[in-house]
């Protein structure tokens, strides 16, 4: 019998990460079955131990649970610690094991795909929940000049800053009002996206070589990538993040890299 993995969460009718993971297998000759899973709100632990025990191999997890899953994971990543969530869990001889593919997934969307180095560049992280904490440490492991975390309420921010331990000015929290001079790479990991609202963002922190990074994604350039390509940046959306953050899942599950570009371009023309 195949494999079994699942993604849990509430809603998950949405969710690709099948259609995803089935291209994955299919192109690595990998045995697995990836179904959706729908758990209640209240029930998110039952319905993993369910899973567990019906011979479940591992779960993707996604809104609302990734603080359950981090919670539940008896032991978890270097990664999973700093983004304070587990978005990959692996089930090991009754063993739960929580990981964080996120952050790795949008660097490597970032870094290799658009083609754009983090390496001594100046970031703006705009947002400061669970989104934005999810990838602070894959960037900052890029040795980024420093980055600057901006969010409408500074105290998150700040509380961000002093998580991960720094060199001084390496990493620093911002008002949007405050911000001076322009970054060479921002990213939105605010869910203003979400209801087509605008981080409130001064236009000077673009200029015409400064590349934009929406985390979220849809058919159409989101209102925050309009606003930075009408200022000169180049822009991307989130679709890429989402199909490595999968294909890092795979990877540790299966031990196997996908390659992605051919599944990337395969969502896009779903959009
Ligand atoms: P997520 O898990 O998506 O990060 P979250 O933890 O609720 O969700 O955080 C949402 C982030 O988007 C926060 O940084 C929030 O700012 P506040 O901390 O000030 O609430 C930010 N956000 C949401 N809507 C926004 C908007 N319209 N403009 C600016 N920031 C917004």
């Amino acid at each position: 019998m195949a494999d079994q993995y699942v993604v849990i969460g509430h809603p998950i009718e949405h969710s690709k990460s099948p259609q995803i993971h089935a291209r994955f297998a299919q192109q690595t000759g990998q045995d697995i079955r990836y179904d959706k899973l729908l758990a209640p709100l209240d029930g998110f632990e039952p319905a993993v131990r369910r899973f567990i025990a019906a011979g479940g191999r591992g779960a993707n997890v996604t809104v609302p649970f990734k603080l359950d899953a981090f919670a539940l994971a008896e032991t978890r990543s270097t990664r999973a610690e700093a983004a304070g969530a587990v978005n990959t869990l692996s089930f090991d001889g009754g063993r739960i094991i929580g990981d964080n593919t996120d952050g790795v997934g949008l660097v490597r969307d970032i870094v290799v795909n658009a083609g754009v180095p983090v390496a001594a560049k100046r970031i703006l992280l705009l947002g400061a929940g669970g989104a934005a904490r999810g990838v602070l440490l894959p960037l900052l492991e890029q040795a980024p000049a420093q980055i600057v975390i901006a969010n409408r309420t500074l105290s998150r921010a700040e509380e961000l800053v002093a998580q991960f331990a720094q060199p001084a000015g390496r990493l620093a929290a911002a008002n949007f009002h405050d911000l001076e001079g322009a970054f060479d790479i921002v990213i939105n990991a605010t869910s203003a996206s979400l209801s087509a609202e605008l981080p409130p963002v001064p236009a000077t922190v673009f200029a015409s070589n400064s590349f934009a990074y929406d985390m979220m994604y849809g058919a159409q350039p989101t209102v925050f990538m309009q606003m930075a390509a009408a200022h000169g940046a180049a822009v991307r959306d989130g679709l890429g993040m989402l199909v490595e953050q999968a294909a890092e899942a795979f990877f540790v599950w299966r031990g196997v890299r996908p390659d992605t570009a051919p599944v990337y371009q395969w969502l896009r023309s779903q959009l």
